[in-house]
């Protein structure tokens, strides 16, 4: 591979990847990566999209060594994916995260953060910290198996930031969690970019993305279709929004002739419109500075309120 001693290796460099499953014993296969060329550079928050089945998880977890590629490489910070050392810096939260439901919030992330060989003196500040981030302060001591599936997405989180890793793989993050959760966990997105992290999320909810990848790439059945800067592929280069207040009736005739005469066209006028999601977050008082310390599942901790906790 092309790396000079001197250059920074990339965050993630996938080369030539493809994945084939064996469907039946006959030889039937299935190409779910179809020779894949994708590099993620440092600190970027960098979207995977694609619709369900178009191979977003299986380059997951062949980036992440836990799939062997049929063909092509895979590299973390210049080392190959089947080292077990380029793991070490990696959080990963899986797309249906399976946790030891007899565990408290708090155990289970205590449990991975050990794993992940967080110092001993270190442990206990860290798991207080990442369950904050994730707000699950309040439900720290609950068992797990009664967390709600948002809840669960955010114990998953936790558990992938708990070693303070440097690449963040997180496989569809808001599935099952309300507007709030998502607009919750861009927020820690973009807090965690902020401190250095590099972040790949996989995700076909098109709006979030939007609001914090840096760049994407889009899968079609296995294959690559689209690569590159959000800001620059979404932007219409050549069209520019003029925002006008308290345009008299019938100054759009003028306004166009006016425009003509300087040599622009007057493509139409028409009301600015908000988002779905920030009607929804207004109505319910959500305001972005609360952070993640808002109280997950209220109702709940309020009838909780006064009751022993439950072991
Ligand atoms: N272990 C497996 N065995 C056989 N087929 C699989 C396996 N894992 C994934 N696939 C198939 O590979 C394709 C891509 O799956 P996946 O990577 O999970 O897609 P996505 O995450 O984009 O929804 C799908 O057709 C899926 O059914
Ligand atoms: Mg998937």
């Amino acid at each position: 591979m092309a790396t000079s001693p001197s250059s920074k290796p990339p965050a993630i460099r996938i080369e030539g990847l493809t994945k084939d499953f064996a469907l039946t014993l006959r030889g039937l296969k299935l190409r779910a990566v179809d020779n894949l060329d994708l590099t993620v550079k440092e600190n970027q928050v960098f979207g995977l999209l694609g619709p369900n089945g178009s191979g977003k998880s299986t380059t997951i977890k062949v980036i992440l060594g836990l799939l062997e590629p049929t063909f092509g490489s895979c590299e973390i910070f210049g080392i190959p994916s089947n080292n077990v050392r380029s793991r070490m810096d990696v959080g990963y939260l899986p797309e249906a995260p399976y946790f030891y439901r007899y565990l408290n919030g708090e155990e289970l992330v205590r449990f991975y953060g050990r794993i992940c060989q967080v110092p001993k003196d270190r442990l206990e500040d860290r798991v207080a910290e990442v369950l904050e981030w994730v707000g699950l302060k309040d439900a720290a001591r609950r068992r797990v198996g009664t967390y709600s599936k948002g809840m669960l997405q955010r114990v998953g989180l936790a558990q992938a930031l708990v070693h303070d890793p440097r690449l963040i793989l997180l496989d569809e993050p808001t599935a099952g969690v309300d507007p709030v959760g998502s607009a919750e966990i861009s927020e820690l997105i973009l807090k965690l970019k902020d401190a250095g992290k590099t972040i790949l999320l996989c995700s076909h909810l098109l709006a979030q993305v939007e609001g914090i990848c840096d760049e994407i790439a889009i899968l079609n059945r296995g294959r690559l279709v689209l690569e590159g800067d959000l800001k620059s592929l979404v932007s219409e280069r050549h069209r520019n929004a003029v925002m006008v207040e308290n345009l008299p009736a019938g100054l759009e005739k003028e306004l166009g002739a006016w425009l003509e005469a300087k040599g622009a066209r007057l493509v139409g006028i028409e009301t600015p419109r908000t988002t779905l999601d920030r009607i929804f977050l207004e109505h319910i008082g959500y305001r972005k500075e609360q952070g993640s310390s808002r109280q997950v599942d209220e109702n709940i901790a309020r009838s909780d309120a006064g009751k022993p906790e439950a072991s």
